[in-house]
């Protein structure tokens, strides 16, 4: 990174500085430190908007701890993690290689603050097992046919396919479900679909003022309630205990986010699997 811009394969990628991004904002919420001014204002309004929005940054992340861990158990060694964000450890293929040394992740996001971050996503053992592409979820297209997809993953075994925390910045106006649609459609049975995602239904007049928080920093979003939720997972199969709240999501009793409420969470999170 030089004076806010950041190199792609020659040229010099704007990082908007002066203005908010998702990806650092909740870098912010989780301590980390690769967030900017007008980032940390934001999130302060966030903040005030939806006090416990740093609890459910957290709740989210420890959720994708859990879920990465449940499916590379379940023997799953391939993980197309789209929406990745900034690294913050551990990273989805600490989690994932820790449980089966042989997987093999790919990080995904459309925010050149990730791609200036990519190579501390990419150190893993052994040397080469994850790899990064920059590309934009609505173009699922363009995001399906990319090169280092078709090169990393043998498309004849399961792919655990993730969307952390991500729908809820494409709206219907991108027809999210569509394009779920078309990347489920692209992967082989036995496949996983992981999702967490914000929720109204808990506290709508605080997510409704989050919502206005993001959308007035440049970042348009959509909470979706859980049946908007469970049809991203249509025709496959939920696996135990479905869709539920976050926290409640095969919880870790050592886990210290237990005493949350789920309307301060505030996120809805579920598996589901390719018949
Ligand atoms: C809240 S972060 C979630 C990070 C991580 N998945 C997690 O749950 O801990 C959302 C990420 O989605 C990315 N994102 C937003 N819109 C996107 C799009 N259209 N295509 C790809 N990534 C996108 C943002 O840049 C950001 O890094």
């Amino acid at each position: 990174m030089d004076g806010g811009g950041t190199r792609d394969h020659g040229s010099v990628v704007d990082l908007e500085l002066d203005r908010a991004h998702s990806a650092r904002m909740y870098d912010y919420f989780l301590g980390g430190i690769t967030n900017f001014p007008a980032d940390r204002e934001a999130a302060g309004r966030a903040m005030a908007a939806f006090p416990s929005v740093l609890i459910a940054a957290r709740g989210n992340r420890a959720f994708m701890h859990r879920s990465t861990r449940h499916l590379a158990r379940s023997g799953i060694t391939q993980f197309l993690d789209i929406g990745t964000g900034i690294p913050t450890s551990p990273n989805l293929h600490e989690v994932a290689q820790a449980v089966s040394p042989r997987a093999r992740v790919i990080y995904t996001d459309n925010d050149p603050i990730v791609l200036a971050h990519a190579r501390a996503l990419l150190r893993s053992h052994p040397e080469g097992s994850t790899a990064y592409m920059q590309a934009d979820v609505t173009d699922p297209g363009a995001l399906l046919e990319h090169p280092v997809l078709r090169s990393t993953f043998d498309f004849g075994a399961p792919i655990a396919l993730s969307l952390n925390a991500l729908l809820h910045f494409i709206t219907d106006r991108h027809d999210a479900h569509g394009i779920v649609e078309r990347l489920k459609a692209a992967l082989p049975s036995g496949s996983t679909l992981t999702i967490s995602h914000v929720t109204p239904d808990f506290d709508p007049e605080a997510i409704a003022r989050l919502t206005a928080v993001y959308e007035a920093a440049g970042t348009p979003g959509q909470a979706r309630t859980l049946d908007e939720i469970a049809a991203f997972f249509a025709g496959w199969d939920l696996l135990e205990p479905g869709l539920t709240p976050v926290l409640r999501w095969r919880p870790d009793p050592d886990e210290p986010h237990l005493n949350v409420t789920d309307a301060e969470a505030a996120l809805y999170a579920g598996i589901a699997r390719k018949p």
